[in-house]
């Protein structure tokens, strides 16, 4: 068992930080609905982050931009019903929070009252700082996304690594320092080149969560499918893989079909 999960009946926004100044790494996977959540929770995760990417992995669209805030409040609040220990953060989606603060903060409060998540997090740097700004001050914990920002797909073209020049590294650190400054309570860096990723997390007191980040930041992240193995066509390098679900799974589709189709099963035993 984990110092935190001994140490932590119940994860907030503020035993993140704490875990960071005690140099506890920060474990954090996504759910999207109440099966999965109720597994990744009692495994003991730190947070659990209800991602739009439930946009590709559970709708199958190509980018995170289709889903909707509905459809994020419906995921968020399969989630909130399983969970006993795990601090929740659910995505803002695309178009909720980019046009205009109170936009976003009407967004922001429609996830926290609807779902029962306890935090959202929003992509972006100082564009969004008014947004930011007015989330926070009615009282709604805020997770920072820097680095690569699938919701700005269509700008950057592609889905490669982030701030690899100067000056694109330079504007994440001040959007770093800015997010701590406003008040977020941590940060997801998106596919950044490490000693990167690094600088920013000695740079701030808040937790900076990596994924593709390298090992010098306070936590890590993967997408729960991902690293089960379930998404088999998608392998970036920065994902481990803890098990083969895609070939698991089929193999276990394939006998059941075999045995309906062999009149296997049902057996005597498995009826009434
Ligand atoms: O939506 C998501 O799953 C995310 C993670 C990749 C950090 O934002």
């Amino acid at each position: 068992m984990s110092v935190a999960k001994k140490q932590y009946k119940r994860i907030t926004t503020k035993s993140l930080v704490e875990m960071k100044a005690n140099g506890e790494k920060i474990s954090m996977l996504t759910a999207y609905d109440y099966t999965m959540a109720k597994i990744v929770d009692g495994a003991g995760i730190d947070v659990i982050l209800v991602g739009d990417s439930a946009s590709n992995v559970m709708a199958g669209h190509e980018t995170t931009l289709p889903i909707t805030l509905n459809e994020m409040i419906y995921h968020a609040s399969s989630v909130v019903r399983a969970v006993e220990r795990s601090l929740v953060v659910v995505d803002l989606p695309f178009g909720s929070y980019q046009s205009d603060p109170k936009e976003a903060l009407r967004s922001a409060i429609r996830i926290m009252k609807e779902s029962g998540g306890h935090s959202i997090k929003v992509e972006g740097g100082k564009e969004i700082k008014e947004s930011i700004k007015r989330i926070l001050n009615a009282g709604i914990p805020v997770m920072g996304h820097l680095g690569l920002t699938p919701q700005s797909i269509y700008k950057f073209g592609t889905y490669t690594v982030r701030a690899k020049e100067e000056e694109e590294a330079e504007k994440l650190l001040e959007d770093a320092l800015m997010l701590e400054r406003l008040g977020c309570f941590a940060l997801v860096l998106e596919k950044v080149p490490a000693t990167l990723a690094e600088r920013v997390a000695k740079s701030i007191t808040i937790p900076v969560i990596g994924i593709g980040a390298g090992g010098g930041v306070d936590g890590q992240v993967l997408v729960t499918h991902d690293m089960l193995g379930m998404t088999h066509e998608f392998h970036p390098r920065f994902l481990r893989r803890y098990l083969d679900l895609y070939s698991e799974m089929t193999t276990a589709f394939e006998s059941y079909i075999t045995d309906v189709k062999s009149k296997d099963f049902p057996s005597e035993k498995e009826q009434y």
